[in-house]
């Protein structure tokens, strides 16, 4: 328990140091339904967070049981990749990777047209710019995202994701997609998003192991983590 308030505490420390601190903007909530691909704890966490905001939620999983927890919260269950395109305009991805986007929604490729796929799954600037010339060759709008918290922060004040893609689609959604994080467009190509989501990591990755390190270090004089981490949080902020 300690350890995840430490984590937080940090994550929120990197969010405000490499996000501007900016507030995220006051959202007016929306009606327009959203369809969730993908329920894992990142997934599960975005749409109960819309659901919160009584946006209509359709969730559809490889393992449909895996919804069952956000079907119990309110969201429709779809039972097929068609039923989950037709449910709603906006369809949110989150995914292990990139190939798992294909496994689910290829099937029903042809019911992408006049979509908008917002795939916030971990890849790379590569996979992104193949996925939306995917999407595009469908008839379908593509928005790279790369979400800067983990799961328990989606909705906090402190989320921010960057987005690139076609900057009028991402106005259209800011919205619906900022009661998530707060949108920060990075650019029209669609491997910039996830170029910056991959930078960040690089940096948080390394600000997280060169803490662990440190604090390590002063263990082994005898100085308790407890007593570093003060300083070392006050050097992060
Ligand atoms: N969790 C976080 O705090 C966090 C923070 C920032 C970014 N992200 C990124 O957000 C994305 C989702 O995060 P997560 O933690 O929810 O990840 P996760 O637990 O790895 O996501 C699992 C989801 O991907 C599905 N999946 C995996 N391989 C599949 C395949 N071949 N075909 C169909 N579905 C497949 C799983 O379906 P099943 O349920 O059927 O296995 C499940 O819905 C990841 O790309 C992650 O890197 C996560």
């Amino acid at each position: 328990m300690r350890a995840l308030r430490l984590e937080k505490a940090l994550l929120r420390s990197v969010a405000r140091s490499l996000g501007h601190g900016l507030p995220k903007a006051n959202h007016a909530c929306t009606t327009a339904s959203v369809t969730v691909v993908g329920l894992g704890p990142m997934g599960r966490a975005m749409a109960g967070t819309l659901l919160d905001h009584a946006v209509p939620v359709t969730v559809f999983n490889r393992t449909a049981s895996r919804a069952d927890t956000v079907v119990a919260a309110g969201a429709r269950r779809a039972t097929s990749a068609e039923d989950a395109l037709y449910a709603a305009d906006l369809v949110i991805v989150s995914l292990t990777h990139y190939p798992a986007m294909y496994d689910l929604l290829e099937p029903a490729a042809d019911r992408l047209a006049g979509k908008v796929l917002v795939n916030l799954s971990s890849g790379t600037p590569r996979e992104a710019e193949r996925a939306a010339a995917w999407a595009v060759r469908h008839g379908a709008e593509f928005l790279t995202g790369g979400i800067m918290v983990p799961a328990p922060l989606v909705g906090d004040d402190t989320a921010y994701a960057f987005y690139s893609g076609p900057r009028a689609v991402l106005d259209r959604w800011s919205d619906t997609l900022g009661l998530l994080a707060r949108p920060e467009y990075v650019g029209a190509d669609p491997g910039l998003a996830l170029l910056w989501y991959q930078a960040l990591l690089d940096l948080f990755m390394t600000t997280l192991v060169g803490t662990s390190h440190a604090a390590a270090l002063m263990k082994s004089a005898g100085v308790q983590a407890e007593t570093f981490l003060p300083y070392a949080s006050d050097l992060l902020a």
